[in-house]
């Protein structure tokens, strides 16, 4: 079985807002969106996935693609066509954003690794009953990022059908989605979500503005 090549992205977010200029990169539809948001913060934030979502289908494609990222009504984001054979997937927390581009559907998540003082109790009201006791079991010290692994795959797996969050909440995970952590720095926690097992990812740092 041939892998499903699966190229990352990740940039730090910069602490400046973007420059005006960088917005005339995006799509005029993508200008629009980015209006919607009341906070600067997310609007930098929504152009940084944009910038890395293109970023990665360039290293995907090898092309020079001048590619539109829209939204469906749930907010996934995919590629315009001619780029719509393209799955994409987008995250972002206040410091870090990730995108990525792959020929099968995927999902990523990304947290910033922090010390969560009430993980056990978020992991009994987010997580399968296993999984929390998992969680509930793991040493203090470790205890929040074992929360975050189960989170990030939570996440990941939301994004990957779409579904939403919420739904999954303490469902047991689909055994059709496959998840995997991925190594992109040692403040985060980044989950990879995918319909098949054979997933070969290759992670690229970039530089946003
Ligand atoms: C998708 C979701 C897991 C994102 O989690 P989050 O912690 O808020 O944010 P993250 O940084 O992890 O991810 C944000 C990115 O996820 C992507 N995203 C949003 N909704 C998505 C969905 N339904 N499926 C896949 N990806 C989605 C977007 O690219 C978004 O970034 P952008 O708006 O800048 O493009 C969560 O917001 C959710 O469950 N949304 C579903 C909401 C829904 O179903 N709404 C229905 C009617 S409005």
């Amino acid at each position: 079985m041939t892998d499903v090549p699966v190229r990352i992205v990740v940039a730090k977010l910069p602490p400046d807002p973007p420059p005006a200029s960088l917005f005339t990169v995006v799509s005029p539809q993508e200008r629009e969106s980015s209006r919607t948001f009341r906070t600067a913060d997310r609007r930098a934030q929504f152009l940084a996935g944009r910038l890395l979502a293109r970023h990665a289908l360039r290293l995907m494609t090898e092309a020079e693609a001048r590619a539109t990222v829209l939204r469906d009504e749930r907010g996934r984001p995919f590629f315009a066509p001619p780029y719509d054979g393209v799955h994409l997937t987008i995250a972002h927390t206040s410091s870090v954003v990730v995108a990525g581009c792959s020929p099968e559907p995927i999902g990523i998540d990304v947290e910033t690794l922090r010390d969560i003082p009430y993980a056990a109790r978020l992991a009994v009201r987010t997580l399968p009953a296993a999984l929390a006791a998992e969680v509930a079991a793991t040493p203090v010290e470790r205890r929040s990022r074992a929360f975050l692994r189960h989170w990030t795959a939570l996440e990941a797996r939301a994004k990957v059908t779409g579904a939403g969050v919420q739904t999954l909440f303490r469902v047991d995970p689909d055994p059709a989605v496959h998840i995997r952590h991925v190594p992109v720095g040692a403040g985060s926690v980044v989950a990879l979500a995918a319909l098949q097992p054979n997933v070969r990812e290759v992670v690229d740092d970039s530089e946003l503005w």
